[in-house]
């Protein structure tokens, strides 16, 4: 433990040498690995430690309990931000505009939050007169990432430690630790508990049988949704209404954007919907596998992409799948601040300009199904729609000349290819 702190040249310019750390902004959880770094930081840097922690909507946490076990244990001021409301304005809401998914059915919350959470430590260390920045990450993940490339990014006069990616404490030395240092440990010393992330746009577990591929989910990591098995027998219709992209009313009510996710996510709760069993390829080389709970986000990504795609013509629609996926990586991949995001965001605000209108969605046990559609943007005329009229701007008897020449160039490829020649077998 004592071996890295002699002063050695760090791996990255942005790491903090161990003489140049006098005080701390930690970013503090109130779990045993940050409760553990808030000690640790004190002892064997002889640093000062402020500590910080973030609300982002993560349910069920009391702000209290963790501001007093901070300062408890030795933090000289301990801070809660309330950045709900940035987190779903700056953050969620250009997700929603962007539709955005990683992968098979990861909505981004984790790495959606991390560049805040970094850009509110950065605020509150130079407030503070903090040199430093430390954060709970280990050196497998991709919060590292995101964290990491934030502080270096927007504070390059402020440095980070990572105590966790350096210390060779396991989970028992951990609590070996605490105990000495009259931590306070949750639990006792039984088998480590799934590793949780969460916030209002959704919820992550990692660990314990979820890195065993073959097997299947245990009820107990369901600690946010219902399980779709006890969900109610009668299914639900909710409505989601949008302004230019924007989720603003549910059920017909305006909502504040914080509110409409909480009421969006109790919903989805409820009903057992958002459950989604994930293999994921981190940006560190690793494939993990990732148990999501993430009701408001299934709900209301399934309702925004409907609406926009009601609105948008096939080639709209068409073109902004790639660059949707351009979004949802940069973001993954912990580069929130690169100039591109923002570019993309340009496109997306300008596609949204009409995704304005309303989307019934009908929950049942585990699913989140469009039932109803409602836009004064559609482009969507129903009499055109229907199948045997005729008039107006469409001429049935105008169709076959059009897939005469449609189709020409693939008739043609196919009689050249398929020409029985002279050298043909
Ligand atoms: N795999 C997801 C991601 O990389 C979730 C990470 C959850 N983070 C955590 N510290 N448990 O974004």
């Amino acid at each position: 433990m004592t071996e890295m702190l002699q002063p050695h040249e760090p791996a990255a310019s942005y790491l903090a040498r161990p003489d140049e750390v006098r005080r701390v902004c930690l970013l503090y959880s109130g779990g045993l690995d940050t409760s553990v770094m808030l000690k640790w930081i004190q002892d064997q840097y002889d640093a000062e430690v402020v500590a910080l922690t973030i609300d982002l909507g993560q349910p069920g946490e009391d702000y209290d309990v963790v501001r007093g076990k901070a300062l408890q244990l030795g933090a000289v001021d301990a801070r809660v931000v309330d950045a709900r409301e940035e987190f779903c304005r700056d953050f969620v809401v250009p997700a929603i505009k962007a539709n955005a998914v990683y992968g098979l059915g990861y909505p981004l919350f984790t790495a959606l939050g991390r560049p805040l959470i970094a850009k509110i430590a950065v605020d509150v260390a130079r407030e503070t007169g903090c040199d430093t920045i430390a954060h709970g990450c280990t050196g497998k993940g991709n919060d590292q990432v995101r964290i990491d490339g934030t502080v270096a990014t927007l504070a390059p006069e402020l440095k980070v430690i990572a105590p966790v990616r350096d210390w060779k404490m396991g989970r028992d030395e951990e609590i070996a630790y605490a105990r000495e240092h009259g931590i306070p440990v949750k639990g006792g010393t039984e088998a480590a508990p799934y590793s949780i992330d969460d916030n209002l746009w959704g919820r992550s577990s990692e660990g314990k049988w979820i890195e065993e591929l073959g097997h299947a989910p245990e009820d107990d990591v369901f600690q946010l949704v219902t399980r779709p098995e006890e969900a109610p027998d009668e299914a639900e219709v909710v409505t989601i209404g949008f302004e230019e992209g924007v989720p603003v009313a549910f059920n017909g009510e305006r909502l504040g954007i914080v509110e409409l996710l909480e009421r969006a996510a109790e919903a989805g709760i409820r009903h057992g919907v958002g459950i989604v069993d994930h293999i994921e390829d981190r940006i560190v080389g690793l494939k993990v596998r990732d148990i999501y709970e993430v009701p408001a986000a299934s709900i209301l990504l399934t309702a925004h992409a409907e609406l926009e795609r009601l609105v948008g013509t096939i080639h709209q629609n068409r073109f902004k799948r790639s660059l949707e996926e351009q979004w949802a990586y940069l973001v993954y991949a912990g580069l929130w601040w690169e100039p591109l995001r923002e570019d993309l965001d340009a496109f997306m605000e300008s596609v949204n300009r009409r995704v304005t209108g309303t989307i019934g969605v009908k929950l049942f046990k585990g699913s989140a199904r469009v039932v109803t559609r409602e836009s004064p943007h559609a482009v969507y005329d129903a009499q055109l729609a229907t199948f045997s009229e005729s008039g107006g701007l469409f001429s049935q008897q105008a169709s076959p000349g059009f897939i005469e020449l449609w189709t020409l160039q693939s008739r043609l490829a196919w009689r050249l290819h398929n020409a029985p020649g002279p050298g043909a077998e």
